[in-house]
């Protein structure tokens, strides 16, 4: 730039000239971009309640690995007791419960031809892993259906999580049958 030209300058101090050029508008349009970003974002997930917070995507990780757990790995009370914290799963028993289990037990579990499920004795064993294999294999001289080769595994493993959380809930129905279980 000749000395002529001042252009462009906003200062010239000692020879050294303080320019002021037009930014780019690449350099322009990135800023631009980002801070629209940045508010549609913050809308997005802060203001709006719109995106999932990372609360609500931890929680729905976590059950999907306990169901992913409780699909690959032999049962256990650990993955029943995990899946009994997974509201889906839970949900999904319940729908079961009522359509297959509701005509023998109760639609609460209280008990009708079947025992209570929801006091706190139990003729089969009221682990997690004893009221699986009762669903599954049934009792059937007694009356019990065996459900896992009509309901397939997973199904089963969703009602055994649905009737976990009517244990001990104590609804009165049907007198207690069985030995007392923690
Ligand atoms: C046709 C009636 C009938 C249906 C339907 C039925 N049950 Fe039962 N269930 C019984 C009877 C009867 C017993 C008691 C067996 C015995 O006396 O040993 C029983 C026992 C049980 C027990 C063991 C209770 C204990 O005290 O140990 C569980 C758990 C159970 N049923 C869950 C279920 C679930 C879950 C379903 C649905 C998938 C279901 N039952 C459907 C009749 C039924």
């Amino acid at each position: 730039m000749s000395s002529n030209d001042k252009s462009g300058v906003l200062h010239v101090y000692d020879g050294i000239e303080e320019m002021d050029h037009h930014l780019p508008n690449w350099w322009l349009f990135i800023l631009w971009s980002t801070i629209a970003f940045g508010f549609g974002y913050w809308f997005y997930y802060q203001v709006s309640g719109t995106g999932p917070g990372s609360m609500e995507v931890y929680k729905a990780e976590a059950a999907e690995a306990a169901r992913n757990a409780a699909s690959n790995k032999p049962v256990s009370d650990e993955t029943l007791l995990a899946l009994m914290q997974d509201a889906q799963s839970v949900e999904q028993g319940k729908a079961q419960f009522t359509q297959q289990c509701a005509s023998c037990h109760g639609q609460k579990g209280e008990g009708l031809i079947g025992p209570n499920l929801t006091d706190k004795f139990w003729l089969h064993g009221g682990t997690p892993v004893a009221i699986h294999k009762t669903v599954s294999e049934g009792v059937v001289v007694k009356g019990m259906p065996a459900w896992e080769r009509t309901l397939g595994a997973e199904r089963v493993r969703s009602i055994v999580a649905y009737v976990l959380t009517l244990k001990d809930t104590n609804v009165p129905g049907k007198a207690p049958q069985g030995e007392p279980a923690q």
